[in-house]
């Protein structure tokens, strides 16, 4: 039986998801709960091997259906693995993309088949859907540049993996499929767009988690 929430943030590279997260987990922690943090793809030790290949920039000719299986193969088995086993367990898993993201990037972005996604979703996640998701509403420039700032910090030179190296019209794209799941998904999906300063996003962040914990039958542990 699942007793911890499963809570999933998306956005663009650099919309500030691994930022947000450490606010999310400081906020659930300070109410008690027992919190894992991960992120996709990878979040065990197979599924982060599916992980350097998708973003590997010397895998540039991999077809869009193989990428597509290759998220798919690694989220089954975070999700088998990892998440569904915490969840039971009583912790809370917050966890830098997930579906939403496969939706966004393969379905709307690379123009494969949505509804057959979805499915194939389903199947890779035991059925397991998010109690909460946060979409961090960024323009895809902007991203774009904290991303850049972030590989500075951490000395990385180069052009960015496989999956940065894409077009401008492809994170626009990308942000418009996010946008569609949120008017789509009211109940399970807040769109929060993004501002300037960590703490100043979070405080429109809080909000929403207010609201969710406002909304559960039983109180935060
Ligand atoms: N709200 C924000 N305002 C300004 N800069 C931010 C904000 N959130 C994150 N950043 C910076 O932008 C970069 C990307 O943030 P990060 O949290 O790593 O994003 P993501 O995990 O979505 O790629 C980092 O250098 C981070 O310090
Ligand atoms: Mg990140």
């Amino acid at each position: 039986m699942k007793k911890g929430y499963f809570i999933t943030v998306e956005g663009l590279d650099g919309s500030g998801k691994s930022t947000q997260m450490d606010l999310i987990t400081r906020y659930l922690k300070e109410r008690g709960r027992k919190v894992i943090v991960s992120l996709e793809p990878g979040g065990t030790s197979i599924a982060d091997r599916i992980r350097d290949l998708l973003l590997d920039p010397q895998c540039s000719d991999m077809d869009v259906r193989t990428e597509l299986f290759l998220y798919l193969a690694s989220r089954a088995q975070h999700t088998s693995r990892l998440i569904i086993p915490a969840l039971n367990r009583g912790m809370d898993v917050i966890c830098s993309r997930y579906y939403d993201a496969t939706i966004a990037y393969q379905g709307y972005a690379r123009g494969l088949d949505r509804d057959f996604i979805k499915n194939a979703n389903d199947f890779a996640t035991y059925g397991l859907h998010p109690d909460l998701t946060i979409i961090i509403d960024i323009e895809p420039r902007q991203g774009i540049s904290q991303a850049h700032t972030t590989k500075k910090k951490h000395n990385v030179k180069g052009k960015g993996d496989r999956m940065e190296q894409e077009s401008l019209d492809f994170y626009r794209t990308v942000r418009k499929g996010y946008q569609a799941i949120a008017s789509r998904e009211k109940h399970r999906v807040k769109l929060v767009p993004f501002r300037k300063g960590a703490e100043n996003l979070f405080h429109d962040i809080q909000k929403v988690l207010d609201e969710f914990f406002r909304n559960k039958e039983e109180p935060p542990l």
